[in-house]
């Protein structure tokens, strides 16, 4: 599947809070713990796609309540908050991304009052929610987008982009406006033969593009942040924020070499994202939250080149996104130590001391397990990414099921996809479900996910023996490593707020770096993280870089190590088996 490697091409109601809403404008969160810094900064962040987490009513399909009782499972794993994909009413093509309604939930994914009694149970175990917020676009069963498509003159005509076609074309059907293309396949312009205009959508014709230089649209959608914030989420993770405007003129994008998935010319998208209009919007949107007690937050999906690029979405006074996506370093796609080593070292000098949020894995593309595993060493590669994401000066976004090392299980027919872009795209592009398949919570039947006869993907063969019930009673698994790691970046100052800073330089296959905090001391030590990224077992002779760092160092106190070894480590001699991991606290 390869959403994210298109995205990176890109890259070149009025509502008011409903009478009787259960005011929950500041849950009891507690503070960060250990510093004053805000909580986001250090944050564990865990993504729910809420239709395959957990069933609770027998449908075959995930639900609020599900989540509810898995509260305690999460606030084992040690998370400081959940995104949830989008639970609002939606017609489902796009599963929850098109939505019909924007201050409600969708009833299979339970009620109002089953999402505050979710927040406020997180709440009591201090995680924050964070909800998906989609403003470019809406469903078109949105009652605006219905309105605005009843006649041209009506008052919200001008909430969506309307626009003429250019007479009929070769084929005898209406031309577009121009060639610009959908990301999900084929024109980005559906025709209406009501109106006899088109309408622009940048992903599914189901989904159009509200225009965002009508303030009217900013007004309702601020509205939308406003009615959840009041209902206590902590913030908002931005659903393809670089898509928001798109160039006035209507010219045509230029077309590139060759074809895509779906047999479409690839076209340059310059003219259809990253217009510099975004930033305004994020920029008020960042004083609506900033306006609401608590900090609450702005996560943002952009996928960027380099950290350069990545850097202007936190906003030229850091006044935009606190976190927007850094897909740099988990998207190598590759074990490369040189290449992890530069993007890490970018994300800790270019990005103006902001904080980068480091991701594997989410809805939309194959699980890390698959993008980096070798087939052989899954397991031992899944620590070592683990431990990038974990170890990093970073806030950490990951995905129901990577603590697992839960695998992309792709549809084998095109009868099977329930993704629209894998219909679409079939064989090319066999849509994003492989990510998408549920929970393995144990070894039964429908791995607990489900009472449901047919859930509504299949649970993988895998569940049997990659499951959390299995692995929370083994002391060397996955989820052991994730808790563990988690645990080490609430318990030691270094590995919370210390500066990454990389070492080894020459060294092509292991990945080496240095958590250093203010105020070092013996009793607050400095900490090593060392990968091996290769095969092959690795010597480290780390003495003298340390030494360089203005650290004292005779020996390394062992806190995490693949090999389940006792004891301290050389300075000199820090050994590393193939994909060996090993952190140890700086000690003299
Ligand atoms: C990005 C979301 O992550 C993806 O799942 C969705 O299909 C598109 N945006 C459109 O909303």
């Amino acid at each position: 599947m390869v959403f994210f490697r298109r995205l990176m091409a890109v890259a070149a109601l009025a509502c008011s809070v409903s009478a009787g809403a259960q005011m929950l404008s500041r849950p009891g969160w507690a503070g960060s713990g250990m510093s004053s810094d805000p909580w986001w900064q250090h944050a564990v962040i865990y993504e729910i796609y809420p239709r395959s987490f957990q069933d609770s009513n027998g449908d075959g399909i995930g639900d609020l309540k599900g989540i509810t009782q898995r509260l305690d499972y999460l606030q084992s794993l040690g998370v400081d908050a959940i995104w949830l994909s989008p639970i609002y009413p939606s017609p489902q093509v796009d599963f929850g991304y098109d939505i019909s309604d924007y201050t409600a939930i969708d009833p299979q994914y339970g009620t109002i009052e089953d999402f505050d009694n979710l927040v406020q149970e997180a709440s009591r175990r201090n995680i924050r929610v964070l909800m998906d917020l989609v403003l470019n676009h809406t469903s078109d069963k949105h009652a605006w987008f219905t309105e605005s498509a009843s006649s041209k003159s009506n008052a919200k005509r001008d909430w969506y982009i309307w626009r003429d076609g250019k007479g009929t074309g070769a084929d005898g059907k209406p031309a577009p406006p121009n060639n610009w293309q959908s990301l999900f396949g084929h024109s980005a312009w559906q025709y209406d033969a009501k109106s006899g205009q088109f309408y622009y959508h940048y992903f599914y014709p189901q989904q159009p593009d509200l225009n965002w230089r009508n303030p009217q649209v900013k007004q309702a959608m601020f509205d939308v942040a406003r009615f959840w914030l009041n209902r206590g989420v902590a913030g908002f993770r931005l659903d393809a924020i670089d898509t928001l405007f798109e160039d006035q003129s209507l010219a045509d994008a230029k077309v590139l070499d060759g074809t895509n998935e779906f047999g479409d010319p690839n076209t340059d998208k310059s003219l259809q994202t990253r217009l510099p209009e975004i930033h305004g919007v994020l920029h008020d949107l960042r004083s609506v939250i900033n306006a609401a007690p608590g900090q609450r937050l702005l996560v943002g999906e952009v996928y960027t080149k380099d950290a350069a690029d990545l850097a202007q979405w936190y906003g030229l006074h850091n006044d935009e996104l606190q976190l927007p996506m850094d897909t740099g370093v988990g998207f190598t796609n590759k074990l490369d130590a040189a290449a992890f080593r530069q993007k890490l070292e970018a994300a800790q000098t270019q990005l103006h001391g902001n904080t980068p949020l480091l991701v594997f894995d989410n809805h939309d593309n194959p699980r890390s397990w698959d993008r980096y595993g070798d087939g052989k060493h899954n397991k031992e590669i899944a620590r070592v990414l683990a431990t990038i994401l974990l170890a990093s000066r970073s806030s950490s976004l990951m995905y129901y099921g990577q603590e697992l090392g839960m695998s992309t299980s792709t549809p084998e027919r095109k009868e099977d996809v329930k993704d629209p872009i894998g219909v679409l795209g079939w064989p090319k592009e066999k849509g994003r479900d492989g990510e998408r398949t549920p929970m393995q919570w144990d070894g039964g039947a429908q791995s607990g996910f489900t009472r449901a006869a047919k859930p509504w993907l299949p649970i993988p063969m895998s569940s049997m023996t990659v499951n959390v019930e299995a692995e929370q009673k083994d002391n060397q698994s996955l989820w052991k490593w994730y808790q563990d790691l988690i645990a080490l970046r609430r318990s030691r100052r270094a590995m919370r707020e210390g500066q990454q800073i990389l070492l080894n330089h020459d060294a092509d296959n292991a990945l080496v770096w240095v958590r250093k905090h203010q105020g070092v001391t013996a009793t607050s030590p400095a900490v090593v993280v060392a990968c091996n990224l290769s095969d092959k077992p690795v010597v480290l002779h780390l003495r003298d870089e340390i030494k360089k760092l203005g650290l004292r160092g005779q020996f390394l106190r062992s806190l995490m190590r693949s090999d389940y070894g006792m004891g301290p480590m050389n300075l000199d001699e820090v050994k590393l088996e193939p994909f060996g991991v090993y952190v140890g606290e700086i000690h003299y």
